[in-house]
């Protein structure tokens, strides 16, 4: 009898004990027979690169900060100051305010971090991502962001300048607005237009999303921010007039592999130049510390035609980037080596940039 007693009383333990590392190894190793990978979003500042969905959760976690304001609502209804009504006012503001809805000094502690989920593919696809589901309470102060590109600091790839579409079309601001009846479907779908794109989450208390992403080939890409630390890239216009940018974020040494930029004369120049003036079209090679190329500092603006290697030349900023500006009155074409650089390459540095 006691054996017994003793057994089932290990087993309790010993089942409690194992329990929580069950449940953690399920959410590491998502069950391989499910069709698409499963990814569970942890940092504020998340990459991610693999299809699949990324599954962010945030519990109620009382927080200090959400305690006081608990606190200071009590307090306010005790003293008979219309609490309730001063409620009803902060949930009215817009949802891009929500966290502004705190009085003086709480302020400051309320606001919440803006995370992001960074997707990068592939040069030549672009990013679809797909919110199977999300709640973002718009009354809580939460809002998420698609964004057609990357945001680091305010600054944005593709530069506001490059690209097609104006800054306001490429952020889209949602959230779940629980007061508007009936409810609005809870699923929303976007493309980017190259091969990044941002989705953007503040959510103070306590919210979920389900996003999936997807990437899809194109045949004519533009801008490409780059993953790889070593790779060839080709940059054309497509005779169009526009803008193509490539950045990678680390210092990086480019050397062009071949080149066909600008009119005839220019091409039949013995020698490239790496010194080509405005308003020629041109490859501009440079960096800067931002992710905006339209403030990038340029070690070089190349135009004329060879197939032949070129040197190499390192660039030690937070962002290396090489633009082809066309004019679209020629067919432009280059391709271009980028490698990250290392300390060795400082011989061959043509531009360091003020941190
Ligand atoms: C391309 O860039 C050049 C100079 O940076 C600018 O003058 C021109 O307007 C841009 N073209 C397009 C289509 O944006």
């Amino acid at each position: 009898m006691k054996l017994v007693v003793y057994l089932y009383l290990s087993m309790i333990v010993l089942g409690v004990q194992a329990w929580p590392s069950v449940k953690r190894s399920f959410e590491l190793f998502p069950n391989p027979a499910v069709p698409h990978n499963v990814h569970t979003v942890s940092d504020c500042m998340h990459v991610a690169s693999e299809a699949g969905d990324y599954i962010f959760k945030k519990l109620n976690p009382l927080s200090s900060a959400l305690n006081r304001e608990v606190a200071l609502l009590e307090l306010e209804a005790a003293g008979g100051v219309g609490g309730a009504a001063g409620v009803g006012v902060g949930v009215g503001v817009v949802p891009g305010e929500g966290a502004a809805t705190g009085t003086g000094a709480d302020v400051q502690e309320l606001q919440p971090e803006v995370c992001g989920l960074y997707v990068i593919g592939e040069p030549d696809t672009i990013v679809e991502i797909t919110m199977k589901h999300y709640d973002a309470n718009c009354e809580t102060g939460a809002l998420m962001a698609f964004v057609d590109g990357w945001e680091l600091n305010g600054e944005y790839f593709p530069g506001i300048k490059d690209h097609h579409r104006p800054l306001e079309e490429r952020v889209y601001e949602f959230c779940n607005n629980y007061r508007q009846w009936p409810r609005v479907s809870n699923k929303k779908f976007f493309r980017s237009s190259q091969n990044a794109a941002l989705l953007q989450y503040r959510i103070p208390v306590r919210g979920s999303f389900v996003a999936n992403v997807r990437f899809h080939k194109i045949t004519q890409p533009c801008n490409v921010l780059v993953q790889d630390t070593a790779a060839m890239y080709k940059m054309t216009n497509f005779g169009q007039a526009r803008n193509c940018t490539i950045s990678a974020l680390f210092p990086a040494v480019v050397s062009l592999a071949s080149l066909r930029i600008g009119g005839k004369s220019v091409r039949a120049q013995p020698k490239v130049n790496y010194d080509c003036q405005l308003p020629s079209d041109r490859l501009e090679i440079g960096g800067s510390s931002g992710l905006d190329p339209i403030g990038m500092e340029q070690a070089s603006a190349v135009c004329g035609a060879s197939s032949d290697l070129g040197p190499e030349q390192a660039m030690f900023c937070g962002v290396s980037t090489v633009r082809l500006v066309s004019s679209g009155r020629f067919q432009n074409q280059a391709a271009i080596v980028l490698r990250k650089a290392e300390e060795q390459d400082l011989d061959i540095a043509t531009l360091i940039c003020a941190l």
